[in-house]
């Protein structure tokens, strides 16, 4: 934590920042190790000071160790407070991540000397390019969430409502070390899987369904995402055309991607090969997103994305096409992108028919 602490100081200090006001959770979690501070300040000459509410004070206390845990009661102003410092410490610059409206013309007001800047973005160009702590337990994310896809492959059955499916995933990836999970399972079948969030989950699975697996354990604090699609029975030649498509796009996006890449340029490969086959219109998203503390994050990969990929991102490569009313087809890994490619860190087969 030390040392994320004194990578941030040095984009403060390069910034011409001479503080920083953290509020969002998995930033606080990224710099200090605990996730449940009310709000962080750090100067960029020495000082860290978090803020924890009393009802999680004891915790932060045992669990920090290079900042100073303050604590906040009911009835405290915390605004007040943190402007107190802020003016003390004399900070004429201060960088934040985010605040709600009212929030920021409340310090806005309370702070005569200092101007307040969003820069949100500091945050992220430290966060999106993963240190050998963080790849260890988004390796370990990515091992739970393949056992866990592993598992839903094998008890998958027709007559199992969606929600039943999703309930087993993660009971299983629970057993395993999952921390929750990173994100709502979804489990969509039938006409549900042409949603790309899928439906309501209350669905019974018939044979034929297109069922769409998406799944996410998380570990450490860390996030994997992925998904499968799957048949039970046979697939009609339309169902197989659609998944060819799918799974082409995305051996093509993963054969160019690479440290320097522009994220636009993957993401176009894998929407001109799904265009290629005339379902262009129904890749409905884009390719992927970053995944870290929280399950999508930056960089970006779609079309107007102004991210280029560098080694130590982790992203997801994710092309999918959804017809109304018929169902879609998802295929989801999340990899680490190095200098030279990339290494793929979720692991299942790539089989549309099951059983
Ligand atoms: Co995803």
């Amino acid at each position: 934590m030390r040392r994320r602490i004194d990578s941030l100081r040095e984009t403060l200090h390069k910034e011409g920042l001479e503080g920083y006001l953290v509020s969002n959770g998995a930033n606080m979690l990224y710099l200090t190790g605990f996730e449940g501070g009310s709000r962080l300040l750090i100067s960029a000459d020495g000082d860290c000071i978090l803020y924890v509410h009393r009802v999680n004070y004891d915790a932060a206390e045992d669990a920090v160790k290079d900042c100073e845990v303050r604590r906040v009661d009911y009835g405290d102003d915390l605004e007040r407070v943190l402007a107190r410092r802020i003016e003390s410490l004399g900070l004429k610059s201060l960088g934040f991540d985010v605040m709600d409206a009212q929030t920021y013309m409340k310090m806005e007001k309370l702070l005569r000397e200092t101007e307040l800047k969003p820069r949100r973005d500091v945050m992220w160009a430290l966060r999106k390019v993963k240190g050998e702590d963080e790849l260890e337990l988004l390796r370990e994310a990515a091992e739970i969430t393949s056992m866990g896809m592993e598992k839903a492959l094998e008890i998958v059955e027709d007559g199992m409502v969606e929600r039943e499916l999703a309930a087993e995933i993660d009971y299983e990836m629970r057993k395993l070390g999952s921390e929750g999970t990173a994100f709502e399972t979804i489990v969509a079948s039938g006409p549900n899987s042409a949603y790309p969030h899928g439906g309501r989950g209350d669905r019974r699975l018939e044979r034929g369904d297109l069922i769409i697996i998406d799944i996410g354990a998380r570990y450490g604090g860390y996030c994997s995402d992925m998904t499968r699609t799957v048949t039970l029975g046979e697939a009609s030649p339309r169902k197989i055309e659609i998944y060819e498509a799918v799974k082409e796009a995305r051996e093509k996006a993963l054969r160019i991607m690479r440290g320097g890449v522009k994220a636009r340029e993957v993401d176009a490969e894998a929407r001109r090969t799904i265009a290629e086959k005339g379902y262009g219109e129904r890749f409905l998203h884009g390719l992927g997103h970053g995944v870290g503390l929280e399950v999508h994050e930056p960089p970006m990969l779609n079309p107007k994305s102004e991210d280029i990929l560098t080694p130590g991102n982790v992203v997801t490569v994710e092309p999918g096409i959804y017809i109304r009313g018929f169902g879609g087809v998802r295929i989801e890994d999340t990899v680490l992108v190095l200098e030279k490619g990339v290494e793929v860190l979720t692991r299942a087969p790539y089989r549309l028919v099951v059983r």
